[in-house]
C-alpha cells in the first residue's frame, strides 16, 4: 500500500524517483495531454501508440519540445498556452500527465478544473511533484524560505505547494497519492508524490 504521507516514506535517491516518474508516464494511453512538457524530457517513457499533444508556456522549451515531438513520430500538436486555460475542446483528451508542473503554474484550482475539463468521462489524470513537507517541520521552513527565490529564477517554481484537497476540490475521483521522500541534500529529503485520479 502507498504510504499516506512522505513522513512515513522510506528515504531515496532522485535517481529512484526518476524511475517511478517514469513509470507514472507510462500508465497514460490514448490520446495524452502533457501539461508543462519543457523540453520532451518524459518522451521516452511514453507507451507506445499514444497520440501525444504538448502544452508548454515557455518559448525557447517550446521549440526544442517540437523539434523532437517531431523526431518521435507521435506528435499531434503543441500547444502555446498555459494550463490554467487549455485551448482544447471539453471531453477531448483520454489521459493528462504533468511531471513537475503543479509548482509552476499560477492557479493550481483553475489547472486541475481544465485538467478535468479536458478530460473525457472516466479519463486518466496523472502528476508527478515535488511537494511541501509538513507545515512546522524544518524542511518546510526551509521551502518556505527558498520559495520566493526559486519562483523568481526557475519559471516560476514553488517549493512549497499542496495538491491532493485540491485534486479532490476539483471533482476527480479515485484520488490517489503514492508518497515518496527524496534526498535533495545531505539531511534534506524533501516529499514528492504520484497524484492519480479520473474525471
Ligand atoms: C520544472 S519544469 C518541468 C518540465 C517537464 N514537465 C519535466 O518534467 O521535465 C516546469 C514546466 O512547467 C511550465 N509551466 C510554467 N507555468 C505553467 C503554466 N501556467 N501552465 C503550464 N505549464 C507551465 C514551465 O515552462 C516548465 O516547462
Amino acid at each position: 500500500m502507498a504510504p499516506r504521507s512522505a513522513r512515513s516514506a522510506p528515504r531515496e535517491r532522485w535517481t529512484e524517483f526518476d524511475a517511478v516518474r517514469g513509470r507514472a508516464v507510462a500508465t497514460a494511453s490514448g490520446t495524452v495531454l502533457e501539461i508543462g512538457a519543457g523540453t520532451g524530457g518524459n518522451f521516452e517513457d511514453f507507451a507506445r501508440g499514444i497520440t501525444w499533444i504538448g502544452l508548454e508556456p515557455h518559448a525557447p522549451s517550446r521549440a526544442t519540445l517540437q523539434q523532437k515531438a517531431r523526431a518521435q513520430g507521435h506528435l499531434r500538436d503543441v500547444l502555446a498556452a498555459r494550463s490554467e486555460r487549455i485551448p482544447l475542446e471539453a471531453r477531448s483528451v483520454d489521459s493528462v500527465v504533468g511531471t513537475f508542473v503543479m509548482c509552476s503554474v499560477d492557479d493550481v484550482a483553475a489547472t486541475l478544473a481544465e485538467c478535468r475539463r479536458v478530460l473525457a468521462p472516466g479519463g486518466r489524470l496523472v502528476l508527478v511533484d515535488h511537494l511541501a513537507a509538513a507545515p512546522g517541520t524544518g524542511t518546510r521552513r526551509l521551502q518556505n524560505l527558498i520559495t520566493p527565490l526559486s519562483r523568481r529564477i526557475d519559471k516560476g517554481c514553488r517549493y512549497n505547494r499542496e495538491i491532493t484537497d485540491e485534486i479532490t476540490a476539483a471533482g476527480f475521483s479515485e484520488v490517489t497519492a503514492d508518497w515518496h521522500r527524496v534526498a535533495v541534500f545531505p539531511g534534506v529529503a524533501i516529499p514528492c508524490a504520484v497524484h492519480t485520479a479520473r474525471a
